[in-house]
């Protein structure tokens, strides 16, 4: 595929277009948000939003919640709530969660609100008129016993492409195959478990087939620049042939289909939520909303995670084109990959996440350290990982090594030689013009890698600020020569300081609390992009505030509690849908009774060196006592088990075990949660009694 070409890039934007409209998938309100979310989505559009306005260009970021759809349904029945409940309680956890993230949104609506309701209503209700519908009847499972239609999560079943057995009536999870409820096999209500019968239903349907020639000219001619996954993912899609698709559900909890005689029947909820764009964009601009969506000048960028790729660049598309009336049409769809956690895929219903509100009560103040390695490791063309060691070694050996090092050795100095006012700089010689040189560099590539939508590379960029920073002091060496060469150290302390500001200039978009925090140390009033690599930012004269550190060091007792609450969620999850092993194939009576089973006292019980897995036991059999290596460690502490009675096999072969023989095996047994339980006689045994 063709690669992005930067420079016309940029020329296309300041030239051709007066505004920017940023959405933002609009979260479902079934539970808090997790940073599989936050790299997706929230942190690049946030980044961008910020850099544009920095850089004098007009912008608008959209969010909001999406509050319909049959997971938010099936929460509240199983919380015996309504579903507003739900949808109230995590919009504002959701909401404040992003105020605290600093995700600088314009406004952050619902899909509950009145306004999103008339409009979607509305959006239907003009297709519907134009004709750009198809009405028919289809076979859809119905629960005779919950006397309601089953759409979408409302049916689970067998997946019919891997056999998954927990597959939902939209999808399989495990195989990431959409499906229709229909498809599943061996279905089952999730309402009541009943086998659901077929019966007919009248619905509305987009054909999507007919915009299909549209959208092949629109996206495969006319996108040739997008990231090569949405390429690739819509040229799939366009290439298995598009089919009609139904764009209502027979279900109580959602926007009302406006067509009289659709009484029970509601929009699907992936045709109501990207209309939430436009409403939210109408609330916050009542007047002129229309000016963001239809003038050819705006330019509109959906920030979204690869599993609404279908959503955006095809079904989406064609409900507008269908509207016509001068909607514009994204003009990139930069969507990400998945970030998985600890190497496991991110789950809610796991509970294998981080929480965003979580992350900010349990490290307070720390927003930017988590938009740092979330953007240093995004997942923009690959599956990454986030792990809590990872996130540890970034903010000790990068933000407070590399960055908060140099910043705070900049200041320092300043107040040492110069009480904090900003020296004056004189002629420039060869290692200063060298660094501002790459100063202008850093900012060239900076600035193209975040009109391409590569963040993570710009924030390499953005970091190189600080290292060419450490570099020119350790160049420089102004402590050498405080004494011998007072003017050359005012120059060199007054272009660190200007590198300073560079750095809290570029930085704002990905740490702005950090940059705040500069902003204020170093006396800047106004940011503007333009101004990175400038040597005059900072007034000579100017007084710094005190020093201060920008990052401290994140200790490991901080990251073992992360870890250990994980695992804590892996026990839970284990022990909640442990089931016991199917029973063995049949056995006889005479190879049981060949397997000589005893209990035997524990006379003493110590580590095996060099092993965190082994325990040594000597065991009174009643004979001779006897030596038995276990695997129990992790179980059991030692004294636990001395003076105690234990079931061991008396009959297997030696064996040798980290240099310790072993004659015999102790029992346990195998626990949901992975643990080992000891067994042993419920009355006391002779030891080296047989077990019959
Ligand atoms: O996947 C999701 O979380 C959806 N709620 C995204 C909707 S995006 C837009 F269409 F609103
Ligand atoms: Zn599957």
């Amino acid at each position: 595929m063709q690669q992005p070409r930067r420079h016309i890039n940029i020329l296309k934007m300041s030239k051709e277009y007066k505004r920017t409209l940023i959405t933002t998938a609009l979260p479902y309100t079934n539970g808090p948000v997790h940073i599989g979310h936050l790299a997706g989505v929230y942190v690049p559009a946030d980044i961008y939003a910020r850099y544009l306005r920095l850089a004098g260009r007009p912008v608008t970021l959209i969010g909001g919640s999406d509050e319909h759809g049959v997971p938010i349904t099936l929460k509240a029945r199983k919380e015996g709530v309504t579903p507003q409940d739900i949808v109230d309680r995590y919009h504002k956890l959701i909401k404040e969660s992003f105020e605290q993230l600093g995700i600088s949104f314009d406004i952050y609506s619902r899909t509950t609100s009145k306004i999103h309701h008339e409009t979607a209503s509305e959006f239907f209700r003009h297709l519907y008129d134009k004709g750009e519908f198809v009405e028919a009847e289809s076979m859809q499972l119905y629960d005779p016993e919950a006397r309601q239609f089953l759409a979408d999560r409302y049916v689970t079943g067998e997946c019919p492409h891997c056999h998954n057995p927990r597959a939902y009536g939209d999808q399989c999870e495990a195989c990431g195959t959409s499906l229709a409820a229909t498809d599943l096999i061996n279905p089952r209500s999730t309402l009541s478990g009943a086998v659901p019968e077929l019966r007919s239903t009248r619905h509305w349907y987009l054909p999507l087939d007919r915009w299909e020639p549209a959208l092949r000219e629109w996206i495969l001619e006319g996108h040739k620049e997008w990231r090569s996954n949405v390429y690739g993912q819509c040229k799939s899609w366009l290439d298995m042939g598009l089919q009609p698709r139904a764009v209502s559900r027979d279900l109580s909890w959602g926007v009302p289909v406006p067509v009289e005689g659709a009484e029970g029947k509601v929009l699907y909820v992936w045709f109501d939520a990207p209309i939430g764009y436009i409403s939210n964009t109408k609330e916050l601009y009542p007047d002129r909303w229309q000016t963001w969506w239809k003038d050819p000048e705006t330019r509109i960028i959906n920030f979204i995670g690869k599993d609404n790729i279908v959503f955006h660049c095809i079904v989406f598309p064609a409900m507008l084109m269908a509207y016509g009336d001068g909607f514009q049409l994204p003009d990139n769809v930069p969507a990400n990959e998945f970030l998985n956690l600890e190497g496991d895929k991110i789950s809610t219903s796991r509970n294998w996440a981080v929480w965003l509100h979580e992350y900010l009560a349990d490290f307070p103040g720390k927003q930017d350290v988590l938009r740092y390695v979330l953007t240093a490791n995004a997942p923009e063309t690959k599956d990454n990982d986030f792990t809590w060691r990872d996130f540890q070694a970034r903010n000790n050996s990068e933000l407070v090594a590399i960055l908060g090092n140099f910043v705070n050795r900049v200041a320092v100095l300043t107040h040492k030689y110069y009480e904090g006012a900003v020296p004056p700089a004189g002629d420039f010689n060869a290692t200063d013009l060298a660094a501002i040189a790459e100063m202008e560099q850093l900012k060239t590539s900076l600035t193209a890698k975040l009109e391409d939508f590569h963040f993570r590379e710009a924030l390499k960029d953005a970091m190189g600020l600080a290292r060419l920073g450490n570099k020119y002091l350790q160049e420089t060496e102004p402590w050498k020569l405080i004494k011998t060469e007072p003017a050359r150290v005012a120059t060199v302390m007054n272009l660190a300081v200007q590198i300073c500001a560079s750095i809290a200039i570029a930085m704002e978009p990905f740490m702005p609390f950090m940059s705040e925090r500069m902003q204020k140390m170093f006396a800047i009033r106004q940011l503007r992009w333009d101004d990175i690599a400038r040597t005059d930012i900072v007034a000579p004269g100017t007084v710094l505030d005190a020093p201060e550190l920008l990052f401290e060091k994140i200790d490991d007792s901080a990251i073992d509690a992360q870890i250990e609450k994980l695992n804590e969620a892996k026990r839970k999850n284990a022990i909640d849908n442990w089931k016991p092993a199917p029973q063995q194939t049949p056995t006889t009576i005479d190879a049981f009774g060949a397997m000589d089973l005893r209990v035997g006292t524990v006379l003493e019980c110590e580590p095996v060196k060099k092993s965190d897995k082994l325990l040594r036991f000597v065991i009174a059999d009643g004979m001779e006592n006897r030596t038995i290596v276990s695997g129990i460690a992790k179980h059991y502490k030692p004294e636990e088990l001395i003076g105690k009675q234990v079931v061991f096999v008396a009959n297997l072969p030696e064996v040798k075990l980290r240099g310790v023989t072993s004659q015999g095996m102790i029992l346990s047994a195998l626990n949901a949660d992975g643990s080992l339980s000891v067994i042993g006689p419920l009355k006391k045994a002779s030891d080296g009694a047989q077990v019959k």
